[in-house]
């Protein structure tokens, strides 16, 4: 192997994941739904890996639960926690050529008072959009019945504090953990799954004892950092970027974010906030609860501050097939001849697939005991069976996926019992007895 190249531009990894089925864009088949996507096979296969690493990361700790928190929540949990009147962003439209744009991050605007499109500046007043989708509860569509598709996963653990506080015993500092759907109705989405109008939120609201919160922003930083490192983030391309005053969001004390470098540049990946007593002082207020914590061994009764980490599940699977993606110039292992090799490198918990078998012909011989090995194989691994094409053009398929093992099933194995196991980033191969193979995959997978 002579030579590495980098992802160079988000429209390589574009079409890799359509061509691939990672992912696709929505609705395709009716021209496509703007900042819309689906996962296909492979990517829906990525994406629970992801949310495992994730979950495990957070759950497995003794001082942390998890949580399912219902998408439509009741309409007063958004005034309380400041989303009806605050969660919108300035709008501005170009009276000549009707583009409609966000005053705040645009340029020519900001600069110049100017169309971004067509630098007219015959420009409507500054207007606040709010970002919440709106809908109907029930058979009558009438303002009474308005219900909101939540914004952020958050408001979920706000209002189940004390369900969760009570049934678990935990006791403070604890947090509560999370995945689920979130909407926004982003003016200026974009950048394939990176910002999305419904996208994956995973985060996690640590409550802990007023006075020691700065520590636990700091300690969540540290922790936070250490995961997205273990997933497979290279720490050259991240950095962390602490908020200004007039960055914060309505509820932060103090907040800042992880950013990634992506193929379009540093952009945030994960938030990190101290949300203060703020929302648990709201909810209690709208709500007429009281939301407190009280101390058994001090005999002390407090709104808990609360430390958040909030991440889009989709922002991450966008920054781990970037880190993932290489091209290697290599020698074809058929041909000899030179060849460019793409190659998802996935930490293996995270790979679609772990494991493939490949028959080497499509004869009833062959298929029949490569079939059965695939079964054994599947009870522990995700498993492709691939028998259409070259063996080289299969090997090339499951490195462009990231996919650490191969195995080839020949006419010798029907002889010998053995077969042949490469490995993805060596291009080593060991010829292994068909009995070893689920443990070998096994090890291998650990020891990767
Ligand atoms: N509960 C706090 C909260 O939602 P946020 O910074 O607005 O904070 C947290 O969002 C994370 O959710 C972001 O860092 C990003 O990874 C992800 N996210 C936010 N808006 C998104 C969008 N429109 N599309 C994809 N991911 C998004």
């Amino acid at each position: 192997m002579s030579d590495i190249q980098r992802l160079k531009d988000l429209a390589t990894m574009v079409s890799l994941c359509k061509r691939r089925g990672i992912v696709f864009q929505s609705s395709e088949i009716y021209g496509g739904l703007a900042s819309c996507w689906d996962y296909g096979p492979l990517g829906a296969q990525l994406k629970q890996n992801v949310k495992r690493a994730w979950w495990n990361a957070m759950t497995r700790r003794e001082d942390i639960v998890g949580l399912d928190a219902s998408i439509l929540m009741h309409p007063t949990v958004w005034k309380a926690s400041g989303h009806v009147d605050g969660f919108s962003d300035p709008l501005v439209d170009c009276k000549s050529c009707k583009t409609r744009f966000r005053s705040d991050n645009t340029e020519s605007y900001i600069k110049e008072k100017k169309c971004p499109n067509c630098g007219s500046k015959d420009l409507t007043e500054e207007r606040r959009f709010n970002l919440m989708f709106k809908t109907f509860m029930g058979p009558n569509e009438e303002s009474a019945n308005i219900v909101y598709l939540r914004p952020e996963t958050a408001q979920g653990h706000f209002v189940n504090y004390e369900n969760i506080q009570t049934t678990s015993r935990k006791k403070i500092p604890f947090g509560i953990a999370a995945i689920g759907k979130s909407f926004r109705n982003e003016i200026t989405p974009g950048n394939f799954i990176f910002r999305t109008r419904e996208f994956e939120q995973m985060e996690m609201q640590y409550f802990v004892k007023p006075g020691t919160d700065m520590q636990w922003w700091e300690t969540w930083k540290e922790t936070r950092w250490a995961f997205l490192k273990n997933i497979g983030l290279a720490e050259e391309n991240l950095q962390f970027h602490e908020h200004k005053k007039d960055e914060l969001a309505h509820y932060a004390l103090k907040a800042g974010d992880i950013e990634y470098k992506f193929p379009f540049g540093w952009q945030e990946l994960e938030g990190i906030h101290n949300r203060s007593d703020f929302d648990l002082t709201q909810h209690a207020k709208f709500s007429g609860k009281k939301l407190e914590y009280f101390d058994e061994a001090t005999k002390d009764r407090f709104v808990p501050y609360v430390i958040e980490t909030a991440i889009g599940c989709d922002r991450l699977i966008l920054a781990v097939l970037c880190a993932a993606y290489r091209e290697e110039v290599t020698k074809d292992e058929e041909t000899g001849k030179d060849d460019i090799r793409v190659v998802l490198g996935f930490r293996p918990e995270i790979a679609p697939v772990k494991v493939a078998v490949l028959p080497l012909s499509k004869k009833a011989e062959l298929q029949g005991p490569a079939m059965e090995l695939r079964g054994e194989l599947a009870k522990e691994f995700e498993v492709n069976y691939d028998d259409s094409q070259s063996i080289g053009k299969r090997y090339r398929r499951q490195d462009e996926t990231g996919t650490p093992f191969c195995i080839t099933f020949d006419f010798e194995s029907l002889n010998d019992k053995k077969v042949t196991i490469r490995h993805r980033d060596t291009m080593k191969q060991d010829r292994i007895d068909i009995s070893q193979a689920v443990n070998y995959v096994h090890q291998g997978l650990r020891n990767f």
